[in-house]
């Protein structure tokens, strides 16, 4: 008598199934939680990010685009461009009648606003 082949029933085929959609919504969940934790701004520096950074804390004292009518502030587009360190310095700390922005600005954020100001502003 011939009897019919049971039907293979496997068990570890099924959880790999079930796996896949369970990894892909695991995988998906990760990749939103970071997003929503931080700022919506990408962290990577650039001077466009710099720019926006520059408008709303130094353009008030620096002028708009870097471009100092009032002739009193520190003209930013004269700064040397090989002073990195002064430039971080003086921002950090402050000088004179410019308040410090250690407290403010996220090292990412300098980042983006010395490459905004030693590319020359516009
Ligand atoms: C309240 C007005 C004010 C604001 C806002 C301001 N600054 Fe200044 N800044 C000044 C003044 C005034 C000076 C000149 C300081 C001096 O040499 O006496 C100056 C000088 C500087 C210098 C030259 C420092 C040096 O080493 O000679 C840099 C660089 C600078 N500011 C960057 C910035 C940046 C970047 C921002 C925004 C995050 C900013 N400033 C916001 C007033 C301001």
């Amino acid at each position: 008598m011939t009897r019919r082949r049971a039907r293979p029933c496997r068990p570890r085929a099924l959880l790999a199934a079930a796996a896949v959609p369970l990894a892909l919504v695991l995988a998906l969940g990760l990749a939103a939680a970071p997003a929503q934790a931080t700022t919506p701004a990408p962290a990577e520096p650039s001077a466009e990010r710099g720019k926006r950074l520059y408008t709303s804390y130094c353009a008030r004292c620096h002028g708009v685009n870097m471009v100092n009518t009032a002739g009193t502030t520190f003209d930013l587009r004269r700064f040397p461009k090989d002073q990195r360190e002064r430039f971080e310095l003086s921002v950090v700390k402050g000088k004179n009648a410019m308040p410090a922005w250690g407290d403010t600005l996220k090292p990412d954020e300098l980042q983006s606003l010395w490459l905004y100001v030693s590319g020359g502003g516009g």
